[in-house]
């Protein structure tokens, strides 16, 4: 008799790596300060990255400009680390974001990943598998839409080998600048789930750390 077992991981949720700010955003007259909750969401994750040894590990610098919360049609909005299933994360999740405060923009373009970090001490500098790749998406509402995204990677649900441990999946949600240039390799749609190194291609497309660090002036 076949029996079938239903593979457990854990899908982590993150919230963007937020470069972007609105140029008009310091005569903003609401409150820019963070709420006192949505402080403890942001900082649980900050602290949940760096438990599952995403931080540093996967993710040089985390500091999440917005909370990015998951939902699942079949599970809901998940909480970060949550184990599901396969089944469960088969259709692909909806995505909205919560400034972390006023000054934080959503009018920008954005790159959504998802990207499988493998076992807790996975050596993360040889690279991750990319589940989804979208460019180009755009925030309506403070969800994510896909309508007009350039779909390098089509969403494809985690399927971790059985037997292979619970698998680390990370959702990430960045703000594209306008000088963004992907690696030639993650530039064209219908690219199939398969390696990625995530910072090498944060590090040239223009929308990692780096990106961060100039930011400051
Ligand atoms: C900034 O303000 C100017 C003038 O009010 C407006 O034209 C422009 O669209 C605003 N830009 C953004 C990103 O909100
Ligand atoms: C919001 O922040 C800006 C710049 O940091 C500051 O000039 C402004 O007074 C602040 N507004 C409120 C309501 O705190
Ligand atoms: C608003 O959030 C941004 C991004 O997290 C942060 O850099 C900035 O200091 C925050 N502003 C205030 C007034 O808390
Ligand atoms: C998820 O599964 C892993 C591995 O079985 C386990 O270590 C972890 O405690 C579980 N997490 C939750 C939130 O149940
Ligand atoms: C905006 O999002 C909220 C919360 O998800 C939802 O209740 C509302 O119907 C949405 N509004 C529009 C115009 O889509
Ligand atoms: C990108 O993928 C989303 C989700 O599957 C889909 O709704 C959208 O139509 C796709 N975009 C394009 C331009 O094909
Ligand atoms: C990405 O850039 C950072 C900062 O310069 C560097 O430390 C890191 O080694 C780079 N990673 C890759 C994979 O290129």
């Amino acid at each position: 008799m076949l029996y079938l077992q239903n593979i457990l991981f854990s899908v982590l949720a993150t919230a963007t790596l937020s470069l972007a700010q609105g140029p008009n955003s310091t005569s903003s007259s609401t409150s820019n300060s963070t709420s006192p909750s949505l402080k403890l969401e942001i900082e649980a994750i900050k602290a949940h990255f760096s438990n599952a040894g995403l931080s540093p590990q996967l993710l040089a610098t985390f500091q999440p400009e917005a909370l990015l919360s998951v939902f699942y049609e079949d599970v809901g909005q998940i909480q970060p680390g949550q184990n599901l299933t396969s089944d469960q994360v088969k259709p692909i999740p909806t995505l909205t974001l919560t400034p972390s405060n006023s000054s934080v923009s959503l009018s920008g373009s954005y790159t959504v990943m998802m990207v499988d970090a493998g076992i807790v001490g996975t050596d993360e500098t040889k690279g991750q598998t990319g589940h989804w790749i979208a460019n180009g998406c755009t925030v309506s509402n403070n969800t994510i839409t896909l309508e007009h995204s350039l779909n390098i990677t089509d969403y494809q649900g985690p399927f971790p080998a059985e037997g292979s441990g619970a698998h680390r999946y990370a959702i990430l949600v960045y703000v594209q600048p306008d000088s963004f240039n992907p690696p030639s390799d993650f530039s064209t749609t219908g690219q199939s789930v398969g390696p990625i190194d995530l910072n090498l291609y944060l590090n040239s497309s223009g929308i990692g750390p780096l990106f961060a660090n100039r930011r400051t002036t």
